[in-house]
């Protein structure tokens, strides 16, 4: 039996999608049913119920706010994993848990592998490689996946953040200077899949492939739904926003793509396939 918290955020999402296609068991919780933060609340709820795998999709993933909350990103980023990490270990299930470009300081200028040594350069970047410690020394027979610029139907997301904009503006200014990979939740959780049923655990970078900025990646989506307002472009620092940004964090996936011998699909497939989710 598979349990999967944070099941209501976009990865979660789409692992219940996929479980269900695939006729998979699995107990999906998010905060209400199961709060990660408690460790007996899981201790107990994971008792007598054949539990083989626990997927973790919760996360505190709110960059900016991270800097005023720094208790609650540290207990929900770094706590909480090591906590399920313990009790997978206590009954022997294999533990997945995600993190983020954003371990990297960004000034390596192309794509980061495995190996390169992270950098954390605000709050929530310090809680999730602090998260990735915890977990691969706690217990190993855990995967760390970390990944770049989710969107999915699950949450809110720039994809649709840049939807919505195109409804209600004629004039949009994006920031060119921060370059990586979106990552389409749908792809994360099948090929993440892919990987968990290898059982060759350890850290992996999973993202879309191709990158791109944030300019470039509204204009995709713009340009795919036929807007015709006018796109400009911004940088990073004209927002004066309460967290530092690693402005290149591109991930490179083929760690995992020899592994599981697929390659994973464009970022801009990922966009089509969004949007066509999207649209119903
Ligand atoms: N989103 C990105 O761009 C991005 C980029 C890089 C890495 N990642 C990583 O990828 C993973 C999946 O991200 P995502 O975008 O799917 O996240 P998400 O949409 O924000 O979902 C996270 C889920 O966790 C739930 N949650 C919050 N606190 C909880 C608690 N104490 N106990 C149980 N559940 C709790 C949230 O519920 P509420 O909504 O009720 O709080 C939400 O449903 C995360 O590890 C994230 O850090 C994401």
């Amino acid at each position: 039996m598979i349990l999967l918290t944070g099941a209501n955020g976009q990865l979660g999402q789409d692992y219940l999608k996929l479980f269900k296609d695939q006729n998979i068991e699995f107990i999906a919780t998010d905060y209400k049913e199961l709060d990660i933060t408690n460790i007996e609340a899981v201790r107990s709820f994971v008792l007598n119920k054949r539990i083989t795998t626990i997927i973790n999709c919760a996360a505190y993933n709110d960059v900016d706010k991270a800097e005023s909350e720094k208790d609650k990103a540290y207990l929900l980023n770094r706590d909480a994993p090591k906590n399920l990490a313990h009790i997978s270990k206590e009954i022997d299930a294999i533990f997945i848990t995600y993190s983020t470009d954003f371990v990297f300081d960004g000034t390596k200028g192309s794509p980061y592998v495995e190996e390169d040594e992270p950098n954390p350069i605000s709050v929530y970047a310090d809680s999730k490689y602090q998260g990735e410690n915890a977990v691969l020394d706690t217990y190993e027979k855990s995967f760390v996946i970390r990944t770049s610029w989710v969107f999915g139907m699950g949450n809110n997301n720039f994809t649709k953040q840049v939807l919505g904009w195109s409804e209600n503006k004629d004039l949009l200014k994006i920031v060119d200077d921060q370059r990586s990979s979106p990552t389409y939740s749908h792809d994360l959780a099948e090929y993440s899949w892919q990987l968990i049923k290898t059982n060759k655990f350890g850290l992996y970078h999973l993202s879309n492939s191709g990158e791109c900025s944030k300019y470039e990646q509204a204009k995709y989506v713009l340009d795919s739904i036929g807007w015709n307002g006018a796109l400009g472009t911004a940088k990073t620092a004209d927002f004066n926003l309460p967290a530092k940004r690693s402005l290149y964090t591109k991930l490179d996936s083929s760690k995992i793509e020899l592994i599981i011998g697929k390659k994973i699909p464009t970022w801009q497939s990922g966009i089509k396939r969004f949007l066509e989710e999207y649209r119903g």
